[in-house]
């Protein structure tokens, strides 16, 4: 069985399913219904049974495939702080928290043991794809490159860049960071020259520890080459006013990243949580995309994004774990959230149009990622021409936290609810709101296996 979102709020469960992947680990075929695949996959590919293998899972009623998660936004280095955040904000959260432990990546031997973690740890919770950002250091940067590209996770690679207001162990000249995102940048396009699994996201930190020349500077080299960019926007009340303190000759926020040349249709933008109209239309016209982070929005007390107001107004929506605003590296738990938020805004506002259902945000999590990544390869649906980047989840694993008593309901016994699309939204519904990594059976990147638990 493989369920996906093929769009916005509509699950689609394809049963019986046989899904053909070519060497390239793409897409070949998919036939629902298939009584006997092998025959159906020989006479389709024309191949002999030598040159072809098969895999077949469907030993348990509750087991099925999904998209790879897409997790559009996560601080590599943050990891060791994962739920250590006690009652701080964005601004002295950074200060006492973030800044001390991302200066200790000038340690390349801390980076190797923690980028390792952090790839093991995201790849078991389903996640394929992820833009991740590193640190200002280059060589632990390149080498977190390195490992997801040893893993075989797709992965967006940020060098951090900030140039002003932050601590004297933290900090670099605009000179310095020039220097090292190109080195960066030659690093990561020699290690996966094609880009298939790995490539640099240009990085300003966000608009308050960055000049206008670097950002200047940024801009003009994302328009040369059409590079990823990713920063932070519109995420606490107070790093707004800050950001009009240090630009006041711009319109907004939005507008400094605008102005400085960083919006575009390959620009992903966290948070996103108290914009004005006119900064949400921005977003839409330039084509930016959105990194929702309702569990980091939570802890640190950040706010509510207006997650249906944007996708109403066509700006391209995903989710980010936000690691460690954000305490799991679980874009499942995340997409739980990201509905959780909705409800309160919904109570808040008593206006039932911003609530997000299951399979929204589950779409948030495959398609959405796909949308804003935009990286050259199609992502998060189970059709010809895209990538298999898939995972396997079974419900009633060993340890699953699952129960899996509510399989024997006797709604599930109904032979005509059996294969209807029922039973897999009530299966969906029960793996959002009570699953977890023990869930994730086996990952797939490309084509290729890339963890398997037993
Ligand atoms: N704004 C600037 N830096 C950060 C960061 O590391 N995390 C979050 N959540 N917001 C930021
Ligand atoms: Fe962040």
């Amino acid at each position: 069985t493989f369920v996906h979102t093929p769009e916005l709020g509509r699950l689609e469960a394809l049963t019986r399913c046989a899904v053909g992947v070519d060497e390239t680990g793409t897409i070949a075929f998919v036939q629902e219904n298939c009584q006997d695949y092998k025959k159906y996959t020989l006479d389709f590919t024309k191949l002999s049974q030598e040159q072809v293998r098969f895999v077949d899972v469907s030993d348990s009623e509750v087991k099925f495939f999904v998209p790879g998660f897409i997790d559009t936004h996560i601080h590599a280095p943050q990891f060791p702080n994962n739920g250590i955040f006690g009652d701080s904000t964005l601004m002295d959260w950074l200060e006492k928290y973030t800044f001390p432990l991302e200066s200790s990546f000038k340690d390349v031997s801390l980076a190797t043991e923690i980028y390792n973690k952090v790839v093991d740890r995201t790849l078991s919770n389903g996640t394929t794809a992820a833009a991740y950002y590193a640190t200002i250091h280059a060589e632990a940067t390149n080498l977190l490159a390195d490992v997801a590209l040893t893993r075989g996770q797709r992965a967006l690679i940020g060098k951090v860049c900030m140039n002003q207001n932050s601590p004297d162990h933290y900090i670099e000249t605009f000179e310095e960071s020039k220097q090292s995102q190109l080195e960066v940048i030659r690093h990561v396009e020699a290690r996966d020259p094609t880009g298939t699994l790995v490539s640099p996201v240009l990085t300003p930190r966000f608009a308050p520890s960055c000049t206008e020349n670097l950002m200047e500077w940024l801009g003009e080299l994302r328009k040369s080459r059409n590079y990823h960019c990713q920063t932070h926007l519109s995420e606490n009340k107070r790093e707004i006013e800050v950001a009009h303190e240090l630009f006041p000759d711009y319109d907004s926020y939005t507008d400094i990243y605008h102005k400085s040349g960083l919006l575009g249709p390959k620009t992903i933008l966290a948070h996103c949580i108290h914009l004005s109209d006119h900064e949400k239309d921005l977003l839409a016209q330039t084509g930016s995309g959105v990194s929702h982070c309702p569990t980091s929005n939570s802890s640190i007390t950040s706010g509510e994004a207006r997650i249906r107001w944007l996708l109403n107004s066509n700006v391209k929506v995903s989710l980010g774990t936000d690691c460690s605003g954000g305490f799991t590296p679980s874009v499942l738990q995340v997409a739980k959230h990201a509905l959780l938020v909705s409800n309160h805004l919904v109570m808040k506002s008593e206006n039932d149009f911003e609530k997000l259902s299951t399979s929204d945000v589950l779409y948030l999590a495959t398609v959405g990622g796909a949308e804003v990544l935009n990286m050259d390869v199609k992502l998060g649906k189970f059709q010809v021409g895209y990538k298999f980047d898939t995972q396997l989840i079974q419900l009633d694993c060993d340890n699953s936290p699952v129960d899996t008593f509510a399989f024997q309901n006797p709604r599930w016994g109904q032979v005509d609810r059996k294969e209807s699309i029922d039973k897999f939204q009530d299966l969906i519904d029960k793996w959002i709101f009570n699953g977890d990594d023990r869930n994730v059976r086996q990952v797939f990147v490309n084509g290729r296996s890339v963890l398997q638990k037993n």
